[in-house]
């Protein structure tokens, strides 16, 4: 018997940074990158192995300690009350680039989680999929706002405030992203750890500025369901602007904001954790060559166009 699950990746549109801080955010699926995980059952007492061509690692689940796909699949044939040793292989593929702040190790572990509810015959529900994939977040990232998990396992844009139950929600017209990889590796703890800094020192400068992100997060959130491009355009770059405030965005991350901007998006900003990682700009879809095109000349390593239903 064999089971294939598909997980896909992620951007924040919105409110990344003020998550932290209890203000909500905005974040969509990105289906044109997935991650892909194939059970297939062994001969009895094989035992069950994790393979991961894509890094060439193969995995013995009972002798695996605390790798984090090792992890996420026990706690998930805990949760399922089912064999803690099956006679499976599990393969796991991805397209998605690791540390690029599109979710890569969510989604492998969210195909993961999927295909084994599959394999043994459950449905897998957004919810209790989600809690999985926080727990192997957690042994990445320590203690994550958990918007990454959430996203990727409801592979709908989502409404997400910490420690409530997420709301998914659709655009009344499909949004098209370009998504460009600055190409410099920034960690999102280092981020998340010197706006920390910055709010202990100067805490009323820093919960103005979270109550302004929080508010066009809002109106974000209606722009979107109202299918106001413009107005949401407009919106990415005031949270650009806020989150330079912050001190998290980089000479070149405003330079990719604005080529895009004066290649005619609608309005960029940076996405994740910032200092690098990723930057999107909302287009419509006749401007995605030129915004490509100039996001490329400005340096980025890598883009993509994704569009959000
Ligand atoms: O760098 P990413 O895409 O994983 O996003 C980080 C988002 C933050 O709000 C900065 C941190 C968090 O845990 O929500």
């Amino acid at each position: 018997m064999m089971t294939t699950a598909t997980a896909p990746g992620k951007i924040i549109l919105a409110g990344e940074h003020a998550v932290v801080y209890g203000r909500p955010a905005i974040a969509v699926p990105v289906w044109e990158r997935v991650a892909t995980a194939t059970i297939t059952t062994l001969p009895v007492g094989a035992g069950c192995l994790l393979v991961a061509p894509d890094i060439r690692r193969r995995i013995v689940l009972a002798t695996a300690g605390n790798n984090p796909l090792a992890v996420v699949t026990r706690l998930t044939l805990a949760q399922l009350s089912a064999p803690d040793n099956p006679d499976w292989q599990i393969e796991v593929r991805s397209q998605l680039p690791i540390a690029s702040g599109l979710g890569s190790g969510a989604a492998l572990s969210t195909a993961l989680v999927r295909a084994i509810y599959t394999h043994v015959g459950q449905t897998p529900d957004p919810a209790q999929v989600s809690a999985l994939v926080y727990e192997s977040e957690r042994i990445y990232h320590g203690t994550p706002s958990g918007i990454d998990n959430t996203v990727i396992a409801y592979g709908m844009p989502v409404w997400f405030i910490k420690g409530q139950p997420p709301a998914t929600f659709q655009p009344r017209q499909p949004l098209t992203l370009v998504i460009a990889d600055s190409g410099i590796a920034a960690p999102t703890k280092e981020t998340v750890g010197d706006v920390r800094q910055g709010w202990q020192h100067d805490p009323a400068r820093y919960e103005a500025w979270f109550d302004e992100i929080g508010a066009l997060v809002q109106a974000a959130r209606q722009a979107i369901e109202q299918g106001d491009l413009p107005l949401l355009g407009d919106l990415f770059n005031r949270n650009q602007t806020l989150l330079a405030h912050l001190g998290v965005s980089s000479p070149h991350l405003d330079r990719l904001v604005a080529a895009a901007c004066a290649a005619g998006a609608l309005g960029a900003k940076l996405s994740g954790g910032g200092r690098g990682g990723n930057m999107i700009a909302l287009i419509d879809p006749t401007h995605a060559q030129g915004v490509t095109e100039a996001l490329q000349h400005a340096g980025a390593r890598s883009v993509l166009v994704t569009t959000v239903r």
